[in-house]
């Protein structure tokens, strides 16, 4: 086998190393390894190679796998030295192997065979991160705690309300991702370099042995197409951006006493002996970075590219595997996170009422008793430069209105619109942070992961 002549030209030289994808394609060896196996299989149901050959190809494959990426024969990148590798063991036969095809819908489809696991795996962790924060949420339909606008006190709304709202932020990233994984999943085999083969080959059995939906029919496409990595990376960055909501919250809330994360999910200062900071949540938050600059990465690599295969390509394909492995790390952290924190209830509350957040209530109960609302703005604009209370609402109707609060409506109703809790319980419409519309999210929401 020593004698064969080697498909590949890759002798040695200066640019030995530059040209290498060898490192990097260590993702990719299983993924070669199944394509390899389903492309010799077809070969020979469709009589192009020898069974006879093809078996001795596939035991080669076999053992080449269980010697490991790390123990391939030299080679510009993983497909050659699994080729040279088959060769070694089976002798100048094991070059049938290659019939038919090319590196260039080889590695398409090697791509997409471990992307496509990537993906699912990116998805499931969503999902894991969701049922996180659904399982938390349930245990605090009643913590009232403060919402913000612009980072200033709004309306007191509930942790659950809050858990929720990422929640729902996520689901559709897990839809996004999955979106991606459809169009990923479809098989760029057969293609060869990109102008199609002579041979009677099977496309639609190869991309059936590989588990693929379908093909990527026209060859020309197959091999050079990567806006499956866009769309990937495109949803895992749109989600390291969801993250990063999540992350800055948490570090605010932290920073104001409104949650304590574990231990596990904190860190300390190697001088300040009293810090205990959210290291991990902005570790998540700079994800976002990290995945915004893949996608820029591929963005850029890929624009103006000519048909067809060019080596480009090859630099385009880390980007995906590092913001997949940097946004699957970053979610799993931030539920193990959310999992592990407390939210000190009483701490919550007090701050809940901070900054008149109960305005609008009053305004809207106001606005209930038949004042126009733009009035009833006025009345507790004018309150909240009074002292924010009972007293200080009664004060601006007389002011506003020239009449008696009573006029309008029951004080002890006003009283109780200027309570957080009660604030946060009383708005119930669809979606809102009353715990009756949280349980009715919940609910829902158990239903569609359930699916
Ligand atoms: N390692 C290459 C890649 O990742 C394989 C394709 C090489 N094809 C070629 N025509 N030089 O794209």
């Amino acid at each position: 086998a020593g004698d064969v002549v080697r498909r590949d030209r890759f002798s040695g030289g200066p640019a030995r190393e530059f040209l290498s994808s060898m490192d990097a394609d260590r993702r990719i060896f299983a993924a070669d390894l199944a394509v390899d196996r389903a492309h010799v299989v077809m070969l020979a149901e469709q009589g192009i190679v020898e069974d006879d050959v093809a078996a001795d190809v596939l035991a080669a494959l076999d053992d080449v796998e269980s010697a490991g990426h790390e123990n391939l024969p030299e080679g510009e990148d993983v497909h050659a030295a699994i080729e040279t590798a088959v060769i070694e063991r089976v002798g100048e036969e094991g070059g049938k192997m290659h019939t038919a095809r090319s590196r260039n819908d080889e590695v398409a489809t090697c791509i997409r065979h471990r992307l496509r696991g990537d993906l699912l795996d990116a998805a499931a962790t969503t999902v894991a991160l969701r049922e996180a924060l659904l399982e938390v949420a349930s245990e605090h339909t009643d913590t009232v705690m403060p919402g913000y606008t612009h980072l200033q006190p709004a309306q007191p709304t509930t942790v659950a309300h809050w858990l929720c709202s990422y929640e729902q932020a996520i689901a559709r990233d897990t839809e996004r991702l999955l979106d991606a994984y459809d169009r990923t999943n479809r098989s760029p085999l057969g293609a060869a370099a990109f102008a199609g083969t002579t041979f009677d080959i099977d496309r639609d059995r190869t991309a059936e042995l590989l588990g693929f939906d379908s093909i990527v029919e026209n060859s020309m496409d197959a091999s050079s197409a990567r806006d499956f990595l866009l769309e990937s990376v495109s949803a895992l960055a749109i989600h390291a951006t969801t993250l990063s909501g999540i992350a800055e919250d948490v570090i605010v809330f932290a920073n104001r006493g409104f949650v304590e994360l574990s231990d596990d999910y904190a860190s300390t200062s190697s001088i300040m002996p009293q810090k205990k900071n959210p290291d991990t949540l902005e570790l998540v938050r700079s994800t976002a970075g990290d995945a915004a600059a893949g996608l820029q990465g591929l963005l850029t690599t890929l624009k103006g590219l000519p048909r067809a295969y060019n080596r480009d390509l090859q630099n385009a394909t880390p980007h995906a595997w590092e913001t997949v492995d940097a946004v699957v790390e970053a979610t799993d952290v931030v539920g193990g996170a959310i999992a592990t924190a407390d939210w000190p209830e009483e701490t919550l509350a007090e701050a809940a009422g901070e900054g008149f957040s109960t305005a609008t209530g009053v305004a809207d109960l106001l606005a209930a008793h038949g004042l126009p609302f733009r009035t009833a703005h006025e009345v507790v604009a004018v309150a909240s430069e009074k002292g924010a209370d009972l007293q200080a609402v009664e004060d601006a109707a007389e002011e506003v209105l020239g009449e008696s609060l009573d006029a309008y409506v029951d004080p002890e109703d006003v009283e109780a619109a200027l309570d957080p809790a009660a604030s946060a319980e009383s708005r119930d419409s669809v979606g809102g942070p009353a715990a009756v519309a949280v349980e009715s999210y919940l609910d829902d929401a158990d239903a569609r992961l359930a699916e």
